[in-house]
């Protein structure tokens, strides 16, 4: 079968400007789940316009909300849990955000509905959120842990429970949550490890009865959300390949305006400001009590670091861009506890270590661990394949930036799941990227 490759990267004198990322991922979801189960309209400002966001919109649309697309913002019309069955079944495509909290929210409503994806999302573990739902009495079948999940109206009679979370997963905890919504009494979760809590945040600023206290979230239901207005900050997760291409590239100073700084998203700061990396903030605000503020970041001789796995959470989608920095970064660094990697929408320990290893990196990976050994210069003229993993692409492209030579990556498609735009702001500021 011929390839067709699709975008190509290559050494870029300096990067330069203000600028904005398309807006958060995880919050997006979020946004359009919770105010679809409040009672009334809520407005959405800056929803991401991305593939993953589209579906999950698309999905609810298909058990009976109204949403309506105006000027600058989306108008969602909840109708407090109450959803309908749907004709068809749900497709979800590659989020599996969209699908874990879907099928936890949806699987207490009282329908019938059948959940798919792509083939990606079809190969990743759903027994991870069907485990702890079977806990509060809730039946799903599935096709031996993974997809299709099928929600049955039939499931009647719901049992809160405690639960202990070992994995420190925030689909999971939030299906959890999404579940209890309707489930009559106190639902209890300790996370052994702490993940992002843009559920609780949200949840809370909707006005259910949620508390948290360190690792340990409570939620009484049955619960009433009133709707609000919620602006969606940019993307962490996005901002993160700006921060590691200038930080790696020569002379080069950049401004990104109102991105999201969870304290559960942003463990790449700490790493990157640990390795040497000139990273400030700025005109921090709270926006529908998330955190955003300005990031500036600098070029920077970046030296090795060790991470493990307590961080690994705070950071999950950013360690394939990390090993980027690490590949020009002095010395070795040793990033363990991030198995979790091996699950997402590829292999992303094994296929950022077969990359950076075509791509002249000296790296060695365990079952849960990578090590690598930095250096400055990297020549190369390659064509990488990406297997079809949005974050992998875009890291490929950033490594291309710092090194001499040219990298082209396979399939740009999936980039448009996370980061609509990137070559375009990368463009923008003087990365040298073009179609192919
Ligand atoms: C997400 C949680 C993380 C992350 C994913 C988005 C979320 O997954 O990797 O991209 O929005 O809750 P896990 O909870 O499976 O670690």
């Amino acid at each position: 079968m011929k390839r067709t490759f699709t975008l190509k990267s290559s050494k870029s004198k300096c990067l330069i400007g203000n600028l904005n990322v398309p807006a958060d991922k995880s919050i997006s979801i979020r946004a359009l789940i919770l105010t679809s189960y409040c009672v009334g309209t809520s407005k959405i400002f800056n929803l991401l316009d991305s593939d993953d966001v589209l579906n999950t919109l698309k999905a609810l649309k298909l058990i009976g909300i109204k949403i309506e697309k105006k000027n600058n913002y989306y108008s969602i019309h909840g109708n407090g849990g109450l959803y309908k069955s749907p004709t068809r079944q749900l497709d979800l495509g590659n989020s599996g955000t969209g699908v874990r909290l879907l099928a936890g929210l949806l699987s207490t409503s009282k329908i019938d509905a059948n959940l798919v994806g792509d083939s990606s999302l079809s190969s990743r573990p759903m027994n991870r959120i069907i485990n702890p739902l079977n806990k509060m009495n809730i039946k799903l079948e599935s096709h031996n842990g993974f997809l299709p999940i099928r929600i049955s109206k039939d499931n009647q009679i719901f049992i809160p429970y405690k639960h202990i979370l070992k994995l420190g997963s925030a689909q999971v905890k939030s299906a959890i949550l999404l579940a209890s919504l309707n489930i009559k009494g106190k639902t209890t979760i300790l996370e052994k490890i702490p993940s992002r809590n843009h559920t609780e945040i949200m949840l809370e600023y909707l006005g259910a009865r949620i508390k948290s206290k360190k690792n340990l979230i409570s939620l009484e239901s049955p619960n009433c959300l009133s709707p609000n207005n919620i602006k969606i900050p940019g993307d962490f997760s996005s901002a993160a390949f700006i921060i590691v291409a200038v930080l790696i590239t020569k002379n080069s100073k950049v401004k990104i305006l109102n991105v999201g700084l969870n304290f559960f998203r942003t463990g790449l700061l700490d790493i990157l400001s640990k390795m040497g990396g000139a990273i400030s903030i700025s005109n921090r605000k709270t926006i529908n009590n998330e955190l955003v503020g300005d990031i500036e970041v600098r070029t920077s001789n970046l030296n090795c670091v060790r991470t493990t796995g307590k961080i690994s959470p705070r950071m999950i989608d950013e360690f394939p861009i990390l090993f980027v920095a690490a590949s020009f970064a002095k010395g070795r660094s040793k990033f363990s506890g991030i198995a979790e990697l091996k699950v997402k929408e590829s292999n992303r320990l094994k296929v950022m270590h077969d990359v950076l290893k075509i791509l002249g990196v000296n790296i060695k990976m365990g079952d849960d661990f990578i090590e690598i050994v930095g250096k400055e210069k990297y020549n190369n003229i390659k064509k990488i394949e990406t297997f079809r993993d949005h974050r992998i692409a875009m890291s490929v492209l950033v490594f291309g930036m710092a090194s001499n030579g040219e990298i082209t990556i396979d399939d740009m498609s999936m980039i448009k799941t996370s980061f609509p735009g990137f070559k375009e702001i990368f463009e923008k500021i003087g990365a040298q990227i073009e179609s192919v």
